[in-house]
């Protein structure tokens, strides 16, 4: 592996783009390469085999093109297919995305937390793990949210139909008070303004994206490949979707301030 190369991004969609912000301000002097395949968007609805075939794909796509390191910006994705691509590529550094569940439970012991993920997410064996590792320390609450990364997709981030369809799967749960919303999947984040007006001040709102650059940084660290230049890297966008719009719309994502 070269250090001067990208570090490659990947997700079913546009989400991965909230990873990849809080990756660039963490490591500013890296290229960035990231690959969203809209087309085929959302993979919660999918076989688990195709989501690994997509996954296996995208990360040849990236590969191909010099990649130094892959994150699979995508709790879904990492969710079914992450352990078939490690064998599948063993010196690779992959780092995966899973529902911040963890610092949420540290953060709000004896809480009630509540955890919107696609559906496949919170059925996969990663998230029955995870469960079972806080069950005892938390209410954790799966709130499956099928048809929500669609409106990121879309460019709709706020306004009447999306709070409509989040009113419908939060207040039910929101009769007692909740102390933390974790957003388990990568393109929530951009809903988060429309996401605090409903569960308000007091709750808090995590996603896992800190947590991943952090990581990144590590493993990067330890495989002596961090850039060595000074100056600020690039990021390019690639799509599976043809046309620009997509790529105007994921700038405009990497620059986009959710709560304001
Ligand atoms: N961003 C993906 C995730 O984190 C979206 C899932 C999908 O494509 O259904 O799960």
């Amino acid at each position: 592996m070269d250090r001067s190369g990208p570090v490659g991004f990947f997700d079913s969609g546009l989400g991965g783009i909230s990873v990849l912000r809080e990756t660039v301000r963490l490591l500013p002097q890296e290229d960035y390469l990231y690959f969203g395949d809209s087309l085929h968007a959302p993979y919660g609805v999918k076989a688990p085999e195709e989501v690994v075939e997509l996954c296996a794909s995208a990360v040849e796509h990236l590969l191909s093109q010099g990649a130094k390191a892959i994150v699979l910006a995508c709790n879904t994705a990492t969710s079914v297919a992450a352990a078939a691509l490690r064998q599948r590529y063993p010196n690779l550094i992959l780092i995966g995305t899973e529902p911040a569940l963890k610092p949420a439970v540290e953060r709000h012991p004896g809480g009630r937390i509540l955890v919107m993920a696609t559906a496949m997410t919170l059925k996969e064996r990663k998230f029955f793990d995870l469960w079972n590792q806080f069950r005892d320390q938390a209410e954790i609450i799966p709130v499956p949210c099928s048809g929500l990364m669609e409106f990121v997709e879309q460019g709709i981030l706020r306004g009447e139909q999306v709070e409509q369809y989040l009113m419908e799967r939060l207040t039910p749960f929101m009769k007692v008070p909740v102390d933390a919303v974790v957003l388990g999947c990568t393109h929530y984040p951009f809903l988060r303004g429309v996401i605090r007006k409903l569960v308000g001040r007091r709750t808090e709102i995590l996603d896992g994206a800190d947590g991943v650059a952090r990581q990144l940084c590590r493993r990067l660290e330890e495989e002596n490949l961090l850039s060595c230049r000074t100056e600020q890297g690039t990021v390019t966008f690639q799509n599976s979707l043809d046309g620009p719009e997509i790529l105007e719309l994921s700038e405009k994502l990497l620059h986009y301030q959710d709560e304001t």
